[in-house]
Order: C-alpha cells, then sequence, then structure tokens
C-alpha cells in the first residue's frame, strides 16, 4: 500500500491551522492488531451488537440478500465478520478490501483453510478512490458488506458519495448490507472512546508511529495525549491527540509547532439516527431498504438492494 500512502496528504493535514491525520493512518499493522484487541472491550459494544444482530436476523438477511453470489467486505479488517455471514448468504466468491493489506493477507489465509469452497480474494485498497473488483466478479451478483459503522469515520456528503459508487459497483444485483453506529447517550459513547485500559489511547497514538514511518518525521508517542470527545450538535466522536507541551515535529523539508493542548484530530465517527441513515440509503439509490436495531437501539444493520 506504501505506494498509495500519500505523504503530500499527510503534511498538508499536519500543516493545516487544525492539524489532522486522516483516519486510515491508524491502520498500519499494529494498529490493526489494536483495533482487533478493541473489539474485544466491554466498553466497545458495536462489534458485539453487530454481530447479535446479524445472527439473530440471519434468516431475514438472507431472503433480502439471497445466497450464493460474491460477498465484497469493505475495511474487512480480521474478516470475522464476514466469516459468521458466510453460513448465512454461502458466497461463491469473498473480496476482502482493506488499506493494511499484510494484516488482511494473514486474515484471509486462516480463511481460505477453512472455508476451502469459497473463492477468496485480498484487495490491498484505499476505499477513498473508487476500487478496481477483481475480473472473477464479472457477472456476478454482488453483495457489498460495510461492517463496523466504518461509514460513520466519513463526513455525512463523503458517505452518501461512497454509498453511491457501492451501488454503481453493484450493476443493478445484489446490494449492501452495513453496519451504522446510532445515537445514543453520551455516556456511553464516552466510555466506548475512552476505555479503561487504555487500548482505544494506543490505536489512536500509534497513529503517529504510522507516520514516523511513512514520513521519517520524530514524533515522540510520550509528547502526545488521547482526547476522544462527543459532539451532540455534529453527531460525532471525535479523536484528538493533544501536544503535552509546546513543543515542534520535523520531517525532511518541513517542520511545524504545537503549543501545550494544541491537537492534531485524528478520527471521526458519526453517529446517525436510523432514519436519516436510510434515507441516505435511499438517496444513494437504495431500494427495498431493511433495518434491524438491538432493543436499546445502539446500532443498526441495514441492507438495501441494488
Ligand atoms: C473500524 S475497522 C472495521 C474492521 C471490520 N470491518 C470490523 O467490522 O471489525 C475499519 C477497517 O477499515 C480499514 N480502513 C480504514 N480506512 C480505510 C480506507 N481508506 N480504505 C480501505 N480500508 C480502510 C481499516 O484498516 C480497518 O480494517
Amino acid at each position: 500500500m506504501q505506494s498509495e500512502i500519500s505523504r503530500q496528504e499527510i503534511v498538508d493535514g499536519l500543516c493545516a491551522a487544525q492539524a489532522s491525520i486522516a483516519p486510515k493512518y491508524l491502520y498500519d499493522d499494529l494498529g490493526s492488531r489494536l483495533f482487533e484487541l478493541i473489539t474485544h472491550i466491554p466498553e466497545y459494544y458495536p462489534p458485539r451488537i453487530e454481530l447479535a444482530l446479524m445472527t439473530r436476523h440471519a434468516d431475514e438477511i438472507r431472503a433480502a440478500a439471497g445466497t450464493g453470489g460474491a460477498l465484497i467486505d469493505l475495511g474487512a479488517g480480521n474478516c470475522r465478520k464476514a466469516r459468521a455471514l458466510f453460513p448465512t448468504l454461502r458466497p461463491r466468491r469473498y473480496v476482502a478490501v482493506d488499506i493494511s493489506a499484510e494484516f488482511l493477507d494473514r486474515a484471509l489465509a486462516s480463511m481460505h483453510a477453512a472455508f476451502p469452497e469459497i473463492g477468496m480474494f485480498a484487495v490491498g485498497a484505499d476505499l477513498s478512490a473508487p476500487v478496481a473488483l477483481p475480473a472473477v466478479l464479472d457477472g456476478m451478483r454482488r453483495v457489498f458488506f460495510f461492517a463496523g459503522s466504518s461509514i460513520g469515520n466519513l463526513q455525512p456528503q463523503g458517505a452518501l458519495a461512497l454509498l453511491k459508487r457501492i451501488r454503481l459497483q453493484c450493476a443493478g444485483r445484489g446490494g449492501l448490507l452495513i453496519g451504522v453506529d446510532l445515537v445514543k447517550d453520551e455516556a456511553a459513547l464516552h466510555a466506548a472512546y475512552n476505555d479503561d485500559l487504555g487500548l482505544t489511547a494506543a490505536f489512536n497514538r500509534n497513529v503517529l508511529n504510522h507516520v514516523n514511518a511513512l514520513l521519517h518525521s520524530d514524533f515522540r508517542l510520550s509528547d502526545w495525549r488521547h482526547r476522544a470527545i462527543y459532539d451532540a450538535r455534529l453527531s460525532r466522536i471525535e479523536m484528538h491527540l493533544d501536544a503535552v507541551r509546546d513543543l515542534a515535529v520535523a520531517w525532511p523539508g518541513g517542520r511545524r509547532r504545537f503549543a501545550a493542548g494544541e491537537s492534531i484530530h485524528t478520527e471521526n465517527s458519526y453517529k446517525y439516527r436510523l432514519e436519516d441513515f436510510t434515507a441516505m440509503m435511499a438517496q444513494a439509490g437504495f431500494r427495498d431498504i431493511r433495518a434491524w436495531t438491538d432493543e436499546r437501539a445502539w446500532f443498526a444493520v441495514c441492507y438495501g438492494g441494488a
């Protein structure tokens, strides 16, 4: 993926008045491992609810999405959720797409052995740009799978644009199964992104290791503190790294000063009202939209036909 990493994109983000690093840089190999650990911590509710919804509503999901086509997992991570879907959707082909290519390759290798009847393909790609799918999918019915509320990492207009691109790639058949985190009590959101073990903090601070590797910059992790806050007006969690003292960061050809308390914005995680999210799916052209939520309406799994 190195070739697709834009050094200029990182420099531009660091030099902006509100410094930022795009969230995709959270996922180097260690970042992917740290995220995998986060999915096990009690405060981080989304993976447990999403998996439970997929299990509880497997029959309805099968009826809506059909069986036997291609399953295309966007931002697949460790592929665990797609694996849980295999008995429901019985895909003939499975294509896992992720920017964290080495981590993805390892995840897929273990899946191959467990499901030899499914043709599997790993695609290391950045979803910010259109992704070329393997030619073996030509003419196949395609069900896209976008789990983990990764859609929430995009600004709403970017989310709509991605949904439209996905629908076009369904080629009028198949659809999209997508997990989305919902607006809820602020205390639950705060706890999920400020876990007591400090795993989310480690995940966030590790982005600086990744940037150092890509940019040859000299970030020192001990100079930065994790902060995650909920902005109720924008319905989003914001993750930041705050400088703990006045400092400067340098890289070949550039430098940026940070005052104590100044931050680098590393991730947004938008929370949707279910009706707003399904309206956005409809606006992207999806039809016959179904949605399944848990008792507390904390998370939803939605399906829309292309
Ligand atoms: C929140 S995790 C979800 C992982 C998995 N789908 C799950 O639900 O457990 C986001 C995943 O998307 C990948 N990712 C993030 N930004 C990406 C991008 N721009 N292009 C491709 N993959 C990306 C990350 O590497 C990570 O595996």
